[in-house]
């Protein structure tokens, strides 16, 4: 890589090769900056990388969030991460943003007893109506999915661009102060790495029962990018929406849904955290 960005030989106040210990990871590259640790870990896993390698960005220029979005990714105000995941080629594309969205829940349990955080089909982690995390999982073919998570962790509401200040939270807005990225890192990667090393071909039942019990969306009317309406009914063993429209269940497996809000609960999560935040 002449001439790219280069590796900080420690991060946190340990040399990286501490860290790729600690999490039983192969190999920890961190940066300072970087476009996008998604597309670096990319470039590593055309060069043979081994599954888990991490890749860490303290900033990002051009974060990718889903659907073409961009990703803020303010210098140390949250984690910004990249691992590689490898499994059969055939296990369903749907399947590993769920297990990676379970280990993100799990992690914040475990780091922030009093949260209650929820997945948001298929790549959101929200806590009190609000998107803390987010999850982009780009395959690269025979089984090969680069995983990049994004948890929001130090920011107050006045460090988000305008148009987030309604939906978007951090770890440090809902009450879970002071929990260093390292400590998040390696919870998510403990927790990644006894779910997806390598991943399941498909949920099994208590599997899917923790994903259910995290599921925000069930029960509620969605609305999918296609425009169909229906009412969530959970999610498949494959990871799929499961959306009964008309008396009938259909499978979502690709594009996002949106909740459609009754309005005032929305509102009362909002005023929340406004009076939380003056
Ligand atoms: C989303 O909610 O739309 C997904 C956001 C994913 C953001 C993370 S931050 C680390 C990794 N690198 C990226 O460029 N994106 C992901």
């Amino acid at each position: 890589m002449n001439g790219g960005p280069r590796p900080l030989g420690s991060w946190e106040g340990e040399p990286v090769e501490e860290w790729a210990r600690r999490w039983g990871v192969p190999h920890v590259e961190a940066y300072e900056e970087l476009p996008s640790t998604n597309d670096h870990l990319r470039a590593l896993a055309r060069a043979g990388a081994s599954p888990f390698t991490v890749v860490i960005a303290d900033s990002q220029t051009a974060g990718k969030g889903r659907a073409g979005k961009r990703w803020a990714s303010p210098r140390g105000k949250g984690l910004w991460i990249s691992f590689l995941v490898k499994g059969d080629a055939d296990v369903p594309p749907t399947l590993v943003p769920i297990l990676v969205g379970l280990a993100a829940i799990r992690t914040l349990e475990r780091l922030c007893p009093s949260l209650r955080p929820g997945i948001k089909w298929p790549n959101d982690i929200e806590v009190e109506g609000r998107k803390l995390g987010g999850i982009l999982c780009e395959g690269m073919g025979a089984g090969t999915v680069v995983v990049g998570v994004g948890l929001n962790l130090s920011q107050g509401i006045e460090d988000f661009d305008p148009g987030l200040k309604e939906r978007a939270a951090s770890m440090e807005m809902a009450g879970c102060r002071d929990v260093s990225r390292s400590r998040v890192a390696g919870e998510l990667l403990s927790a990644a790495r006894s779910l997806m090393n390598p991943p399941p071909a498909l949920l099994d039942e208590p599997l899917r029962q923790e994903v259910l019990d995290h599921d925000i969306l069930k029960g509620r009317t969605v609305r999918t990018e296609v425009g169909v309406v229906g009412t969530a009914r959970g999610i498949a063993a494959d990871g799929a929406l499961l959306v009964e429209v008309d008396g009938r269940v259909e499978e979502i497996r690709a594009g996002g849904v949106r909740a459609v809000e009754s309005g005032e609960s929305a509102r009362a999560e909002s005023r929340k955290y406004r009076k939380r935040a003056t």
